[in-house]
């Protein structure tokens, strides 16, 4: 692995000053901002600008891709299903790996139960749907319930006549909480290192969730009149979850709650939270609103590729399935 001292015009003094300040791998410093660079770590924008573009050239980002490039890497795209048949003709096929995929909604919407859905999905051969890979969780509400896993395991064996081992299934994937936003920010470089750990291991990382991603930060901006700074940390906290997507060729998956009181310092209280930073960066976009009893109502409202769509799913004891 590169150090941050091993880049050129880094000392110790200026790599100590870079860790403290939040940028503890050449990722984060190869898509940080010169001015930002330079204020964090107390040296000049040029020094800044240099170290930044050495950062571009080891991590191997950054630069200009040729079309058929691009369609190469595009042909690697993996699909997890949903398991529901709505759903994943609406997502012609699942959701997509190499991009973020937001899923948002009110409390008790649906959206945890997506993310644990596909932590099992995730992990079934292909011919069933998965991307026979492991699965990282980014936990901000303490939500992950293993017990939960289990019944969609048995839901999932059901339906399509497989055997699963539930146990082996919760021995693959990773949770961690995260206590705060910059918690939740670090999570994602032990996020990397792991995925490098099980890069070759027959489960590699396929899957990243993030639930919730706004929580913290929204909790922590409140009323402090600082939503551009906001903005900035998590707009910051997105590219480093694109760039894992990428990487890895993994799904992102991160959920977004919808306030349904009014919220002055957000503005609209039916915008999700994140506002457009969210909304631009996120290369999927989900809308779950509950309907009668177990059904819900899943919409497809961004996507650079599909249709905008609609799609009635079930949550039920054995997980999300068709209404
Ligand atoms: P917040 O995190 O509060 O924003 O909500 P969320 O969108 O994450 O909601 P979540 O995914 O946790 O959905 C909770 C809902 O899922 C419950 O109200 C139930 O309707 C359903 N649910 C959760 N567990 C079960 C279960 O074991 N059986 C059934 N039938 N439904 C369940
Ligand atoms: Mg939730």
């Amino acid at each position: 692995m590169i150090e941050l001292e091993d880049l050129p015009g880094v000392g110790p003094a200026t790599a100590e000053k870079l860790r403290e300040a939040g940028y503890s791998s050449i990722e984060a410093i190869a898509v940080a901002s010169p001015a930002e660079l330079g204020a964090s770590a107390e040296i000049g924008e040029a020094t800044a600008s240099k170290i930044i573009n050495a950062a571009r050239q080891s991590a191997d980002i950054g630069g200009f891709e040729t079309g058929d490039m691009v369609f190469e890497r595009r042909q690697k795209v993996g699909k997890i299903s949903t398991g529901c048949t709505e759903f994943d003709e609406m997502l012609a096929g699942g959701i997509e790996s190499q991009g973020i995929t937001e899923i948002y909604g009110e409390f008790g919407s649906g959206k945890t139960q997506l993310t644990h859905q596909l932590s099992v999905n995730v992990q079934l051969p292909v011919e069933y749907g998965g991307l026979d890979g492991s699965v990282i969780i980014i936990d901000t509400e303490n939500t992950f319930r293993p017990e939960r896993i289990k019944q969609m395991v048995e839901g999932r064996a059901r339906a399509l006549d497989l055997d699963l081992d539930p146990e082996e299934i919760l021995r693959n994937i990773h949770v961690a909480r995260a206590y705060n936003s910059n918690h939740q920010m670090l999570l994602v470089d032990s996020a990397v290192d792991l995925a490098n750990e099980l890069k070759e291991s027959g489960k590699p990382v396929r899957l990243l969730v993030v639930d919730s991603v706004t929580s913290h930060f929204r909790a922590e901006y409140i009323g402090r009149g600082t939503l551009s700074d906001r903005q900035q940390r998590l707009n910051k906290h997105l590219h480093s979850l694109q760039k894992f997507a990428d990487v890895f060729n993994a799904v992102v998956l991160v959920t977004n709650q919808v306030m349904s009181k009014p919220d002055a310092f957000f503005g609209d209280p039916t915008r999700p939270i994140g506002g457009h930073v969210l909304g631009h960066t996120a290369t999927f976009r989900l809308y779950i609103r509950k309907s009668k009893g177990e059904k819900r109502i899943v919409k497809l409202i961004d996507s650079p590729n599909l249709p905008e769509g609609e799609a009635i799913i079930a949550v039920t004891g054995y997980g999300l399935e068709d209404a």
